[in-house]
């Protein structure tokens, strides 16, 4: 792909007449049109903005959708006592939940509730006073000593691998913190948005995509981190896989006896659609296409959700057992297989074991490894055929070791896999006596260990560190060598250098320091040429520094590398847009929608080139979709009112030029005068384009 952007023997490049919006921005001085990445552009295009004036006291009301019949598992106990019982202990149930004491991890109490985060220095203490959690942080500055304390409102995850700490403040707001607890190894960990560069109780703010997968329904104030505490079904409970359920409920209160409706039964759907019950969580649907929330079972996945392609499985989202299992032949030549075959959706305890789901369609006879097999192994399908494996997606920081994932996940391409038979079959001769036994163990150790590492080199080899330190560890499960301890070393230091490294670029960008971000993402790049971030970024402050052309080449780089990035689209719009290329800017930023159809300030963004492109009623609908995603920008408005202006619609355009007139109050004065006195000149132009309606008619 070579878009359409202007060279430097472009004559027009980065000279001539300013563009309307940018003589607006002159003007009104809320449009800066040099871009950032995304979240960069947030942080700089509010720069010279003091604070955004705060617009509504209750954020919920007015954008929220309102609950559109989710009654909550209790309702559904009146008719359907058993089944809730049931589902009350299950993991999805759990996933997200009010810390209660007893079901956290008792080093809440004692001594052992310290943790120390070595790469961000930071000391943590866990505390429990009554029936509340705290976690407290304790911190080095160059004023000295900092602490802080933040009270935990929710927790995240079953109880059986990693337990992630949620702050929801009496506002709504909701953090992730970063210290977790890793049940299968009861250790404290960190996450690794844990850095040196953070302050306070180094939270982030919640997505609600995460919510969205660890919760049944909550009203969320959109592009917020702002969650209604009241009304919230934590946990994914009946209504995320059968749908709202008050329709049905009344309708069976009213007419009992009556057969079932109003309701959804999975079974009832055709064999993608009844996966996709499962794959709105348990797969890489990441980026909105509708909003949160709104998804519904039975509906298409794709119509609300775009779905990552990702390379390896090291950078999957959540492990992702729908991609790997369509590979399988097994799911290829059964129509019948999904989820539901091996899994009880509603996770009964009484249910058959997940292993014994391979008698359904295979014999013994099918396996001609089987009579060759200890007779103990013979029934161990799922050792071989779906072996478990350390996926370094979801990893944590511990005291002494870096990237440790929580827990083994089931490799879901189901097939012949001799690896595993030999950890298998190692595995029964090491808890063997006899001699042929032992000499047994230490040759498929040795084997094994020498596969683990030369796959631990090869990934290595490609910069994938993360899929190496996987493999590294994989061989310490075999057998501890000097050799794999010290690759693992390596490899972990190498990591952490380019997280920490990671961390500061972002830093130097967010504090306004462009040189010395350039400088660190260079030496990022050194190290790891095929990463899009690193591309995306550098193009992004090569272009504050007023080099577009340098950043070009690097933000082109960006898409192709991982097609999931907008950001090195959105900036090459702006670079375009900048230089009056408006045809190519919408191309490059109708390419971005596609990959972020939910984002604001690329609606916004594509409002403005159809609007210079002589297209406001497109225009026009860019910005309405932008505003409704974000009613807090004035800026979005004024785009809005001089759209409804050119196409003469007068009374629209003074309405919504005096709603971003009434945002900037309570802001900057000075910028608020502006912003009235350019309401005023619209009304004038309005009221003339009136009178040469009356006289030409
Ligand atoms: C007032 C009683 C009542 C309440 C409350 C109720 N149901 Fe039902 N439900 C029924 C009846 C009656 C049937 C049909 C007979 C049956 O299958 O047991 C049914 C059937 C179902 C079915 C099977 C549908 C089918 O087509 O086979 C599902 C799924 C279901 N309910 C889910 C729920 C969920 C989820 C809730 C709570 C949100 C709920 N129900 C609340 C009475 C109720
Ligand atoms: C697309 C859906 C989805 C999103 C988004 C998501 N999760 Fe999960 N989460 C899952 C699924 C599915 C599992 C089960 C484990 C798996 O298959 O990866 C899980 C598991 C977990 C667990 C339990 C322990 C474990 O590792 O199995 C924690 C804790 C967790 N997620 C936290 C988070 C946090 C924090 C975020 C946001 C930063 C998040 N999740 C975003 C779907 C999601
Ligand atoms: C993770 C998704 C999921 C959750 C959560 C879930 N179900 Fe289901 N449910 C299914 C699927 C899939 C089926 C169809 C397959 C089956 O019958 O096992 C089903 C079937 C049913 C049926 C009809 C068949 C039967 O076994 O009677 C009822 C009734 C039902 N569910 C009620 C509930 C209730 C009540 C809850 C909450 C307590 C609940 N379900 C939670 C996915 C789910
Ligand atoms: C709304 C999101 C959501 C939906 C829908 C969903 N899951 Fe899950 N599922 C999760 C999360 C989150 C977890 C992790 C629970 C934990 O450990 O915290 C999970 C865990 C699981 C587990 C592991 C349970 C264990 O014992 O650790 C299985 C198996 C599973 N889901 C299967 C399914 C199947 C099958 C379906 C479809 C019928 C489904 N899920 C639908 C979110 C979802
Ligand atoms: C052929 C059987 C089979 C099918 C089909 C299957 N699974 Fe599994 N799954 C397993 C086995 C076996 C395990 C290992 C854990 C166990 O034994 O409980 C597992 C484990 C899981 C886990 C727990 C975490 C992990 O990775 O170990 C999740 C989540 C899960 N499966 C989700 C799914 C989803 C979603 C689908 C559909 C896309 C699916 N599975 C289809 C057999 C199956
Ligand atoms: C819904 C039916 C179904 C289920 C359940 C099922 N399989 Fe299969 N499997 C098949 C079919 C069909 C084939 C292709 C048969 C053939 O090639 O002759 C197959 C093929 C295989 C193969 C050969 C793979 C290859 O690449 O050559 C293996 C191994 C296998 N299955 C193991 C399992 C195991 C282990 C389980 C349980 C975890 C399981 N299957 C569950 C239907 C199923
Ligand atoms: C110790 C490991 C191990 C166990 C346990 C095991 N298998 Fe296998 N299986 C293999 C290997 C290895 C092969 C390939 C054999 C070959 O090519 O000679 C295989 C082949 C198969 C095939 C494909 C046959 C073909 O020739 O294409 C199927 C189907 C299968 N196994 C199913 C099963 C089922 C079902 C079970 C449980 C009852 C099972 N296996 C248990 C290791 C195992």
């Amino acid at each position: 792909m070579t878009p359409n952007l202007p060279s430097s023997a472009d004559p027009s490049a980065g000279s001539v007449q300013p563009g309307f919006f940018q003589r607006l921005a002159l003007v009104v001085g809320l449009v800066v049109l040099v871009g950032l990445g995304w979240k960069g552009w947030a942080a700089w295009r509010t720069q010279p903005v003091p604070e955004r004036p705060v617009v509504s006291s209750n954020p919920f009301t007015e954008k929220t959708d309102v609950n559109p019949g989710y009654i909550g598992a209790q309702s559904c106990a009146e008719c359907h006592q058993t089944r809730v019982e049931e589902c009350l202990s299950s993991p999805h149930f759990r996933t997200c939940r009010i810390p209660q004491a007893g079901e956290l991890p008792d080093t809440f109490t004692t001594e052992a509730g310290s943790y120390l985060a070595r790469s961000a220095g930071v000391q943590f203490d866990m505390r429990q006073v009554g029936n509340r959690f705290y976690q407290r942080s304790r911190y080095a500055t160059p004023q000295g000593p900092k602490q802080s304390e933040t009270s935990i409102d929710l927790v995240l995850g079953a109880g059986k691998a990693d337990d992630v700490y949620l702050s929801w403040r009496e506002d709504g707001a909701l953090f992730e913190l970063p210290v977790a607890w890793l049940w299968p190894t009861k250790q404290w960990a960190s996450s690794h948005f844990c850095t040196p560069f953070g302050e306070g109780d180094f939270a982030r703010n919640m997505t609600v995509r995460c919510m969205e997968c660890h919760t049944t329904w909550m009203e969320h104030a959109p592009g917020t981190n702002l969650f209604r505490q009241e009304g919230a079904l934590l946990g994914v409970t009946c209504e995320r896989c059968h749908g709202p359920g008050k329709e049905h409920a009344d309708y069976h209160r009213l007419n009992p006896g009556h057969s079932a409706a109003h309701i959804l039964n999975p079974v009832s759907l055709d064999r993608e659609l009844l996966i996709e019950v499962c794959t709105q969580c348990h797969s890489n649907a990441i980026t909105h296409r509708q909003p949160p929330y709104s998804h519904r079972p039975g509906t298409p996945l794709s119509d609300s959700y775009r779905t990552h392609q990702i390379a390896h499985s090291e950078n999957d989202h959540v492990a992702d057992q729908i991609t790997h299992l369509r590979k399988s032949r097994c799911f290829q030549q059964d129509e019948s297989l999904t989820c539901i075959t091996c899994h009880d959706p509603h996770q009964r305890e009484s249910a058959a074991p997940v292993s014994s789901a391979c008698a359904k369609c295979h014999q013994t006879s099918d396996c001609r490894q089987l009579p060759s097999l200890p007779e103990a192994l013979q029934s161990k399908c799922v050792d071989c055929h779906m072996p478990s494996r350390l996926k370094i997606n979801v990893k944590f920081e511990v005291e002494g070791d870096n990237f440790v994932p929580p827990i083994r996940r089931s490799q879901h391409r189901i097939g012949i896999d001799e690896v595993a038979r030999d950890e298998v079959l190692w595995n029964w001769h090491r808890q063997q006596t006899s001699s042929e036994s032992q000499s047994e163990t230490a040759r498929l150790a040795e084997r094994l260990i020498n596969h683990w590492l030369a796959e631990a080199e090869a990934r290595a080899g490609e910069k994938r560190f993360m899929a190496a330190i996987a493999a590294v560890r994989e061989s310490l499960v075999i057998g501890e060598t000097p050799k794999a301890r010290e690759m693992l070393g390596q490899l972990v230091e190498a990591q952490e250098l380019l997280y920490l490294e990671w961390a500061r670029a972002l830093d130097q960008i967010l504090k306004n320091k462009p040189e010395e971000a350039q400088k660190t993402l260079d030496k990022l790049l050194a190290i790891d040429p095929g990463n899009a971030d690193y591309h995306a970024k550098l193009g992004t402050v090569l272009v504050i520094l007023g080099k577009p052309q340098e950043a070009i080449p690097h933000l082109m780089r960006v898409a192709e590398l991982d097609p999931n990035n907008a950001s090195g689209l959105g900036v090459l719009g702006r670079i375009a847009y900048g230089n009056q290329k408006y045809e190519a800017a919408l191309e490059q930023w109708e390419q971005a929608a596609e990959i972020e159809p939910l984002l604001p300030q690329l609606q916004y963004d594509l409002g403005l080139a159809l609007l210079e492109l002589k297209r406001p009623a497109e225009a026009i609908q860019r910005f309405e979709r932008a505003a409704s995603m974000d009613s807090d920008r004035p800026d979005i408005l004024i785009a809005l009112a001089e759209a409804f202006a050119a196409t003469g619609e007068w009374d629209k355009s003074i309405e919504r030029a005096t709603q971003a007139g009434g945002l900037t109050e309570g802001g900057d004065p000075e910028q608020s005068q502006r912003v009235f006195e350019w309401v005023e000149s619209l009304k004038q132009r309005a009221a003339q384009a009136q009178k040469g309606k009356r006289a030409s008619r």
